[in-house]
């Protein structure tokens, strides 16, 4: 099997702490990694205030990691400007707060081919390339440029939008491009998957088969959607031993019995945090009698705080949780337990599995992993209710959670309040359709099939002939319950 190597903005180098606190994602691409031997490159986290040092080197267990660090100036107009102040809120349709700088564009264009040119030397011929996110969508397109002809792939953890938003993007002509030059193109569910293909058609030269097989800017390639999973196995054991731990029982002790009710997310805009916070206190407008039946807790892990729109929801939130907190507590009450810090995940997954209510709605979401999480930390016996928006690609799969449109208040307040009344035969049965799906569709299952398909997407790309005419409308791919193999797609017929 050919070397793997990793490439995405964020590196997870080994720190001698545990396989939970590590988290899902990164440990299925470490183990990848592992087995096959391999490369992780990435930025280091740190930015350097002088000239730039060398690149990072460190070697683990067959794994090389190598770390870049980033300029202030690649820090300011590559990660805060065009990542997360315009990719970010473009990908997640929050048109309103994208910043649009010809600065921050060509900072990311030059991030992008500095990567490249520190890596491509690092390739060897058999290697295979899988790059993540919306960091790097030029990448490949550089590492073709400086000769690499590797196998490729890429896989996007955000959604993609529809075409009427992408348009808004200066410059997405050349980023859709680019994402052309990989042999395999993955996304987090069919909406994407449509999105980005319609992309393509409506507004390239490109031409769409079955299967998400393409042609466009003269290279043919195929899309696919792989829902992300997790580890559900070793979250669910974590979640039973971190029950028994301190904090836990602290948790409970201090709920004297009433209900917990769960979010845990990054401060983000895309989280709907703020909206979640106005649909407790529409649960207590419509609800009065719900009034210290239960206990609402927040955490909000910070993120990106130099960025000024994180840094406002920030003190958007304190002072909802105050103004809502202000209204309905009781001198041994209060509805809000804000939390504005990260906790690790073992005492997170034992805060799930006391929870009787999972709160998970973002405004728009790639996955959430949370949602799984939360369903994996669960009591069979006694499982709580996930209250989900129909906006988490996370939706599509657990599709008996209690479903509800983020931004209608009054659709939050009666989900919730739905949940916290749920009888335990109900809340077995939604609970079990959602742990088959956890358990089926793993971060293992969506690491192979992605790599799986990769590697025979490369070797047909060749041979592939694109349909035209009629048969060339892209055809939706089955309800995701399974990850969909591009592979297996290839072979079936249109349904
Ligand atoms: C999202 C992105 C990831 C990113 C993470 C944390 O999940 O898809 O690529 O690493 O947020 O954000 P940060 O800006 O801290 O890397």
């Amino acid at each position: 099997m050919s070397r793997l190597v990793i490439v995405s903005n964020r590196v997870s180098v080994p720190s001698g702490k545990g396989i939970v606190k590590a988290g899902g994602l990164a440990v299925a691409l470490k183990e990848a990694l592992e087995a096959r031997g391999g490369l992780w490159f990435g930025w280091s986290g740190e930015v350097a205030d002088g000239p730039l040092p060398l690149p990072h080197k460190v070697s683990r267990g067959g794994i090389t990691y190598v770390t870049t660090d980033l300029s202030r100036q690649d820090f300011e107009e590559f990660y805060n400007g065009f990542s997360n102040s315009t990719l970010w809120p473009l990908f997640h349709y929050r048109l309103g707060l994208v910043e649009v700088s010809r600065r921050s564009y060509q900072g990311y264009l030059r991030v992008n081919a500095a990567f490249a040119t520190t890596l491509a030397p690092m390739i060897e011929p058999d290697d295979t390339i899988w790059v993540h996110d919306y960091h790097l969508l030029p990448l490949g397109e550089e590492l073709r440029k400086r000769g690499i002809a590797n196998r490729m792939g890429f896989f996007l953890h955000t959604p993609f939008p529809v075409p009427e938003i992408m348009l808004a993007l200066p410059g997405h002509h050349r980023l859709m491009q680019a994402l052309c030059s990989y042999d395999l193109v993955g996304f987090q569910t069919e909406d994407d998957v449509r999105a980005f293909l319609d992309y393509l058609s409506g507004e390239s030269d490109g031409e769409v088969g079955l299967g998400g097989h393409f042609g466009a800017f003269g290279r043919q390639s195929v899309a696919a959607a792989y829902p992300i999973g997790i580890d559900a196995a070793a979250f669910a054991a974590a979640a039973v031993t971190a029950a028994t731990r301190s904090e836990s029982r602290r948790l409970s002790e201090s709920l004297r019995g009433r209900k917990l009710v769960i979010g845990a997310d990054r401060l983000d805009y895309s989280k709907g945090l703020l909206e979640r916070f106005e649909a407790i206190e529409r649960l207590l407008e419509q609800h009065p009698k719900l009034k210290a039946k239960f206990e609402f807790l927040q955490v909000a892990a910070p993120s990106r705080e130099e960025v000024a729109r994180y840094r406002a929801l920030k003190r958007q939130l304190e002072s909802a949780a105050g103004r809502i907190n202000g209204r309905f507590a009781e001198f041994d009450w209060q509805p809000i337990r804000y939390l504005n810090r990260s906790l690790d995940r073992a005492t997170l997954a034992g805060f799930y599995r006391q929870a009787s209510v999972g709160l998970v709605t973002p405004l728009r979401d790639g996955m959430n992993l949370v949602a799984k999480e939360y369903v994996a930390a669960q009591d069979p016996e006694n499982p709580g209710v996930l209250v989900l928006s129909r906006f988490a690609g996370a939706a599509r799969e657990l599709i008996t959670a209690v479903i509800v449109n983020p931004y209608d208040l009054d659709e939050v307040a009666d989900g919730l309040a739905r949940a916290l009344a749920m009888p335990l035969d109900e809340r077995r049965r939604r609970w079990r359709a959602m742990m088959d799906v956890v358990e089926r569709n793993t971060v293992e299952v969506w690491r192979d099939t992605f790599l799986a398909d990769l590697a025979e997407a490369a070797e047909v790309e060749e041979e592939v002939e694109l349909l035209s005419g009629e048969g060339a409308a892209y055809c939706p791919l089955p309800a995701v319950v399974q990850p969909v193999s591009a592979t297996r797609l290839r072979h079936t017929s249109p349904r």
